[in-house]
């Protein structure tokens, strides 16, 4: 809330070097915009400060702040984006995976496809295509695992959570037990697209790159901005709600039994 306030300058803008990334985002998407070009991460290394987040990405806070203020103000304009934060647990974990989800699934096979091809024929003459196609691999095998875990065990819980007047029966004891693990491999995929980054230059052709190549580019690109934005509705949003969700669930029990 204090964000929220901060962002209206009621409270001046100093206040939002405290508050974390992630929160910021989820109050106000457009800053994801903002981070982006600072490459300030507010997906996995959502819970760091907007002050701690400046220092490791080599920027000055207050450049950041008027960027924010400037974005604040266009948001005030246009209310047109749609936050996360006031919906059901069944409409965040419904709108990931018809969003991010179905997209990962027809996208990572037809990018597997041209990673291939580039590295097959560019490869000899620039090596890193060879590690391109490699770490995009291991990393697609590692999401579709993941995703596969989220639709068929974590987000049918986290449904259940929304509807039960007690803690639903699992085999994983809390709710947190698998939302470590989620949040765990969400660090490595983010990892992998650091490397993805580094590797191509921030998803640029060079001047000799064929139809086939600026494919990839661009595909990778979008690939690596979808899948940050879907990180970071799950590690801020999503998880600490059905974390707070199962322990309300857990109070409401423990009273019940009491009485
Ligand atoms: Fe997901
Ligand atoms: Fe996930």
């Amino acid at each position: 809330m204090a964000a929220l306030l901060a962002l209206n300058g009621v409270t001046g803008m100093k206040d939002l070097r405290y508050e974390s990334v992630g929160e910021l985002v989820a109050e106000q998407p457009a800053l994801a915009e903002v981070f982006d070009r600072y490459g300030i991460d507010f997906c996995c290394g959502g819970k760091q400060t907007l002050e701690e987040a400046c220092v490791k990405a080599l920027v000055d806070p207050q450049t950041v702040l008027m960027d924010i203020k400037e974005s604040s103000a266009k948001t005030v304009v246009d209310k047109s984006t749609r936050t996360w934060v006031n919906v059901t647990l069944t409409e965040l974990t419904d709108h990931i995976q018809q969003t991010h989800h179905t997209y990962l699934k027809a996208e990572l096979p037809r990018l597997q496809e041209l990673a291939d091809k580039v590295a097959r024929v560019h490869g000899v003459k620039d090596p890193r295509l060879v590690q391109v196609a490699e770490i995009f691999s291991a990393m697609r095998r590692e999401i579709e695992q993941h995703t596969e875990k989220e639709d068929l065990v974590l987000f049918p819980f986290i449904r259940q959570l929304d509807r039960a007047t007690s803690v639903p029966e699992t085999p994983f004891v809390t709710v947190a037990n698998p939302i470590r693990c989620m949040e765990s491999e969400h660090s490595d995929a983010g990892e992998a697209l650091m490397q993805l980054r580094d590797l191509t230059e921030q998803y640029t052709a060079p001047e000799r790159a064929c139809t086939s190549w600026i494919a990839l580019l661009n595909g990778l690109a979008h690939l690596d901005q979808d899948l940050r934005t879907h990180i970071h509705k799950e590690n801020t949003i999503l998880f600490p709600k059905a974390i707070e969700a199962e322990s309300a669930l857990r109070s409401v029990s423990q009273c019940k039994q009491r009485t």
